[in-house]
């Protein structure tokens, strides 16, 4: 009798569809990016990125609590210096933003995980990842003298009480310097979790507003990975795991779902996917505009993040995502 097969069987009731689901978003699994900005009582929306906001440390200290309230287990913070200079001292001065930032946090909140991104790219005048020859206009960044730069500022993140260290900046050998640097200080505990495979991509432009980090010339291109690459996705997450990461990521999330499968599928280790900023941007806006429903296109995207192999996943939704999940989706 024909059709032989009816998959619909599975599908015709709620409570079936939820026993034979595959894969089901939890808040656990979200992590929470902050912004964080000198002053007091400061809370200043991020034009292209609404619902985002730059914050004292007040401010973040209150949003940190509201992030562990609804039980988020998990936020990433990024800092805006007040000062900018070519060896990105804001980055690794023990007096710096980040630093404030999570030693407040973490006196307030000890239980929420503060994950610190290392980067230069807020805190050099020029907006690049690492350091530059001065006057060189070219924008290409030094590779080993910059290793130097986020090995004193992983340190500095670790005395701040930051619990793991997130180095963003695509440097060769950025793993293992800073592992080394974390070790020899002590840190033998503190993760690394690698931005291991990161494109040189569009999307990041949201949150280049957000973090003050744009690069004043040139582009990324000659230490982020071109989109058109996934096998070099592999050797780069080789090289992090040969080197000591603890978790590996993809960044961006939507537009690189296979590469998430591919990591997924090529090491043991957890992976996490960057639901970065100009994806956050697009949904918001289709939302804001009513050509979308908010609700059900994130929890959707979030969920595929997770599909696709994710154990972790870092969004601007993550406040939302947790409330949905809490109401019963
Ligand atoms: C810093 C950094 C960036 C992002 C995370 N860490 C920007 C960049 O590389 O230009 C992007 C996050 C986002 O777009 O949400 N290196
Ligand atoms: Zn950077």
């Amino acid at each position: 009798m024909f059709p032989n097969h009816r998959p619909r069987r599975l599908r015709n009731h709620p409570q079936i569809r939820r026993m034979v689901r595959e894969t089901v978003l939890n808040t656990n699994d979200l992590i929470y990016p902050l912004f964080a900005v000198p002053g007091t009582a400061i809370a200043k929306e991020v034009s292209s990125m609404p619902g985002v906001y730059q914050l004292s440390v007040d401010k973040v200290v209150e949003e940190a609590k509201e992030v562990y309230q609804l039980g988020i287990p998990a936020i990433i913070l990024f800092g805006i210096p007040e000062d900018k200079d070519i060896e990105a001292t804001g980055a690794w001065h023990d007096c710096g933003i980040v630093q404030k930032a999570a030693t407040a946090i973490k006196k307030a909140v000890p239980e929420l995980i503060v994950i610190a991104d290392t980067c230069l790219c807020e805190y050099t005048s020029h907006g690049h990842c690492g350091y530059l020859q001065l006057n060189d206009l070219t924008g290409r960044v030094l590779n080993d003298p910059t290793l130097e730069l986020l090995k004193k500022t992983a340190v500095s993140q670790a005395n701040a009480g930051v619990d793991i260290i997130a180095p963003s900046g695509m440097m060769d050998g950025f793993v293992g310097a800073i592992r080394s640097a974390l070790d020899a200080n002590g840190y033998q505990d503190i993760p690394i979790m690698s931005y291991a495979a990161k494109y040189a991509s569009s999307y990041y432009g949201p949150f280049r507003d957000a973090a003050d980090s744009a690069p004043q010339f040139g582009d990324r291109r000659t230490y982020q990975m071109d989109p058109g690459n996934a096998r070099e996705a592999i050797k780069e997450i080789e090289l992090d795991i040969a080197e000591g990461a603890d978790i590996l990521m993809v960044k961006p999330a939507l537009a690189y779902m296979d590469i998430i499968w591919r990591v997924k599928q090529n090491s043991n280790l957890p992976v996490a996917a960057y639901n970065v900023s100009g994806e956050y941007s697009m949904t918001k806006a289709a939302a804001l505009n009513g050509w979308i429903d908010e609700k059900r296109v994130v929890m959707e995207t979030l969920t595929s993040f997770k599909r696709a192999g994710a154990d972790l996943i870092l969004t601007y939704h993550a406040k939302d995502a947790a409330r949905w999940l809490q109401s019963g989706n």
